[in-house]
């Protein structure tokens, strides 16, 4: 089935690639956006021109491996200078809802270790208020149930998501039907709930940039 928005996740995708750098180590992220991206690195010819990257999942892994890109460990790098990720949700905030594709607890930690996040949406992710998209928590698996129990008491709905295991071996619980009201707080809190691996609220470290991509172009927030 051909995704409608494809089109204008590929403009947001062919917008990031303006902002590569010759010889530069990227940061890769997860899903349909960054896929288009891949596809255009590969296209455009600009993957032979990076000295590597840090993939956010093995699916990525897999793909940047294919299109000929060194995949480099983190460890042995300093902080990157640009990583390129799209998201579920996104407010004019540049805060985000991310791990739809379960690859959020390494996303984190790329986004965390970036100078610069470029995160590329079609403009159907940007919202008002975060929420509507059921917020991804991944947890270790012996803790799914008692951290299921901690985070109804924030009002949404935990729900396992039972077909995933993620690339860190553990369990993610979708959270319906919250009211985030406010972001960074309702971060902080669910990731001091023991068992927590990480959970998809971007609003501590939100994205630099946003490029939104329309039937009319790319907007930047
Ligand atoms: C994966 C993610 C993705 O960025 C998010 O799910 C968006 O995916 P897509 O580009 O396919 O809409 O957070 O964990």
């Amino acid at each position: 089935m051909t995704d409608p928005a494809l089109p204008n996740k590929q403009r947001a995708a062919r917008a990031a690639l303006a902002l590569l750098q010759k010889d530069m180590i990227l940061g890769v992220g997860t899903g349909s956006t960054v896929n288009a991206f891949i596809e255009l690195l590969v296209s455009e010819g600009a993957a032979r021109h990076l000295r590597g990257a840090v993939a956010s999942s093995e699916a990525t892994s897999a793909r940047l491996r294919a299109a000929g890109v060194a995949l480099l460990d983190l460890n042995e790098l300093g902080d990157l200078p640009l990583y390129v990720d799209g998201a579920d949700e996104a407010t004019r905030a540049r805060q985000l809802i991310k791990g739809g594709g379960g690859a959020l607890t390494r996303e984190k930690i790329i986004a965390a270790a970036a100078r610069r996040f470029v995160c590329i949406v079609d403009e159907s992710k940007v919202v008002e208020r975060l929420g509507r998209f059921p917020l991804p928590v991944e947890v270790i698996p012996m803790a799914r149930s008692y951290v299921a129990r901690r985070l109804a008491g924030f009002g949404g709905r935990p729900v396992w998501r039972q077909s995933t295991t993620t690339d860190n071996g553990n369990h993610i619980l979708d959270v319906h039907g919250l009211t985030i009201t406010d972001a960074r707080w309702l971060e902080s809190e669910i990731n001091q709930i023991v068992g927590v691996v990480s959970v998809g609220l971007f609003a501590a470290r939100p994205a630099d940039a946003l490029l939104i991509g329309r039937d009319s172009g790319v907007e930047t927030v």
